[in-house]
């Protein structure tokens, strides 16, 4: 059949010879359960097409019969693995997943198929993998004309001239994300606005109806973005206000309506009193009270409430140097831990500002402690090079989920805390805000699959190694061929260091162009409201947030606090984050911090010139729309990493006055 995008991972391929292809002539499925179904259906999918297989599916009443025959069992089983894992296992030619839950069958199929791609053998496999995260979500920030916020890859699949697209594409996006073990998806942007309110009204409801059965199939529970002040502009009240008896009516017969079409509708996503959108503070209300009031009318169809803590002051004045942006998300949401129904979950950024190359992990995680939370991180690449440069993002993420907040004496990292490993009744998860859109291979660059793909596998599993993901990532979607996995994989293993090289310090973060947030302005944000500075000058730059600066560095736990205070004891990757450095101090490594600037941003380029190096060596393996495709991007990002090093390494040599040691060309 003709489509017009890939499946991307899912691209299954001719497998001419694969003895283990013997176990995909029966399936045997235990129930009629529609997920379970969906699972059958996937491996014969999968078996048609890599091996001409077609699989008979079979009824069976119970669990497989001894001495039954060759083929592959799925059954659920009251002692399998829980929410959402399974066990995967071969024994005399049998190959079973058992799974307390049919979701957990769906990605033991799905996982069952990477091993074939990857033409792993099956004999005497006995595999276990249960998801660390309860929920595994993608915000999609998707607007109802088919734009999409922050997209890089083309239009909206979820929405075209304010109507919802539900088709084929839909049915597949369900395919792809399940097969990585996401389970619930928000379609529609955080800032709601005009049409987008009325997603809870009658006038969508039919078609939530159909894309929420596409994905209940799946696995998946759909979730929408909400607009605070909907009781206004939607119900037509003179107000928004929580703890107004009319806005409480008016929220609860409007959830009624909602889940009366879709009843397992997992929730909504709020984005209130942050850049310009509505909220509680309006009626000087908390966001608990804004956020518990929602809670209440949800509570009775199981729905949560995923309340955003990207809050802060976007009217600042840069003159003033005690506003801090950092510090914001923690003042607001600290004080209110503990104050929230047990269906309303906190969701943070992972760092204090927004999606840089590099921060600090958010001081929130390890404050709260009574409150559910969800890590929000951002696959979309806004600043990390918008799906035109290869940044593979997993590494950022590991680091992110094993920082250790210090707030138990064990179990103390973010993973284990928004897994409820740390705090166990306050469990939560994990979102990306999402790469997809309409282009045909749905992420703009094809290697920024790997961070669609490798965003869900590490929600499912935070163990798992940023190398380990993207070797498995390469061979979905290439076949198991060695020099183009070893290629592949050193290209995305060094993309995001590269990045990072290039581009702002030591997590200073920003110097982009205001509003598109693409290329360099070092001075772009320097002397405008959104609270993101350099505070260069001739003698060195950094933002100081240790106790004599903002008091940044005092909202971690010990020993936290003193690490990032102490400007010895400071992670270096983080310095000019916390502290203001003369260009002239010396690092660890013994350079000065204007050497190391000058170094990084020539060696960042380097790095670029070597991932064009190692997929050029890999020409004659790659499927030539793709290989074009990605070597068109590589060349634009090399050009543009050098517009990146040459006008930072200027900027700094202009103020500095400091020659580099090397002699190298600064204009
Ligand atoms: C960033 C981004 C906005 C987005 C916001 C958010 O600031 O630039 O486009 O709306 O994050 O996360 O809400």
């Amino acid at each position: 059949e003709q489509m017009d995008y890939s499946m991307a991972w899912l691209s299954y391929r001719k497998i001419p010879w694969y003895p283990d292809r013997e176990y995909f002539r029966k399936i045997y499925v235990q129930e009629n359960e529609a997920v379970i179904h969906t699972a059958a259906k996937e491996l014969s999918r999968a078996a048609e097409a890599m091996f001409d297989e077609s699989p008979q599916i079979i009824t069976i009443l119970k669990e497989a019969p001894e001495n039954s025959s060759a083929g592959i069992y799925l059954y659920t089983d009251k002692n399998g693995p829980g929410n959402g894992g399974y066990h995967l296992y071969e024994e005399g030619g049998r190959l079973t997943i058992t799974a307390e839950e049919p979701s957990g069958i769906l990605y033991g199929c799905f996982a069952l198929i990477r091993k074939v791609q990857r033409q792993q053998p099956l004999k005497n496999l006995d595999y276990k993998e249960v998801p660390d995260n309860p929920l595994r979500m993608l915000n999609h920030w998707d607007n109802m004309d088919g734009s999409i916020e922050r997209g890089y890859s083309g239009d909206s699949f979820f929405f075209k001239n304010q109507e919802l697209l539900i088709n084929e594409r839909t049915a597949d996006y369900a395919r792809l994300v399940s097969s990585i073990g996401i389970n619930g998806v928000v379609i529609n942007n955080v800032n709601v606005k005009e049409n987008a309110t009325k997603l809870i009204s009658e006038d969508y409801a039919e078609d939530l109806k159909q894309l929420a059965m596409i994905f209940r199939n799946y696995g998946i529970s759909l979730y929408l973005s909400l607009n605070f002040a909907a009781p206004m502009e939607l119900g037509g009240l003179d107000t928004a206000d929580p703890e107004a008896a009319e806005v409480r009516d008016w929220w609860e017969k409007q959830m009624k309506q909602v889940y009366a079409s879709v009843p397992d509708l997992g929730g909504f996503l709020v984005k209130a009193d942050s850049e310009g959108r509505p909220g509680p503070f309006t009626y000087q209300r908390t966001h608990a009270q804004g956020a518990n009031m929602l809670a209440k009318a949800v509570k009775p169809y199981g729905g949560v409430i995923i309340w955003r803590c990207f809050v802060y002051n976007c009217t600042q004045d840069w003159r003033d140097r005690k506003t801090d942006r950092a510090r914001s998300a923690y003042d607001s949401f600290s004080p209110l831990d503990g104050q929230f129904e047990d269906n309303v979950i906190l969701q943070i950024k992972n760092g204090p500002m927004d999606f840089q190359v590099r921060e600090p992990v958010s001081s929130l995680f390890g404050a709260l402690q009574r409150t559910r939370q969800i890590l929000e991180v951002q696959i979309a690449q806004e600043y990390t090079g918008q799906q035109r440069h290869v940044c593979y993002l997993i590494p950022e993420f590991k680091e992110i989920l094993e920082f250790h907040t210090c707030c138990t004496k064990e179990r103390d990292t973010v993973a284990d805390i928004i897994s409820g490993r740390a705090f166990p009744q306050f469990a939560g998860g994990i979102t990306a805000v999402a790469n997809t859109g309409s282009d045909t291979n749905w992420t703009g660059h094809d290697l920024a699959a790997a961070n669609w793909f490798g965003f869900g596998r590490l929600a499912f599993s935070t163990s798992l190694s940023a190398g380990e993901i993207a070797e498995e990532w390469c061979e979905c979607t290439f076949g198991p061929d060695k020099e183009i996995t070893e290629a592949v994989c050193r290209i995305l293993m060094m993309s995001w260091p590269a990045y990072e090289k290039y581009t702002s310090p030591l997590g200073i973060g920003w110097m982009v162009n205001p509003h598109n947030h693409y290329g360099p302005n070092v001075d772009g944000y320097e002397y405008d409201r959104w609270g993101t500075y350099h505070r260069a000058d001739h003698y060195g730059l950094g933002v100081e947030r240790g106790s004599k600066g903002t008091g940044y560095a005092q909202t971690y736990l010990e020993a936290n606090a003193s690490m990032y205070e102490t400007i010895e004891d400071c992670p270096e990757e983080l310095l000019l984050f916390f502290h203001y450095v003369p260009y002239t101090y010396r690092l660890k490594n013994g350079k000065t911090l204007i050497q190391h600037i000058y170094d990084t941003h020539f060696e960042g380029v380097e790095d670029v010139q070597k991932m064009i190096a190692l997929w050029n060596g890999i020409r004659e393996r790659i499927p030539e729309d793709i290989f074009m495709r990605v070597s068109e991007r590589l060349e634009h990002q090399l050009e543009h990493a050098k517009e990146w090093r040459d006008q930072i390494n200027t900027y700094f040599y202009r103020k500095s006055f400091i020659e580099d040691e090397k002699g190298r060309k600064i204009y």
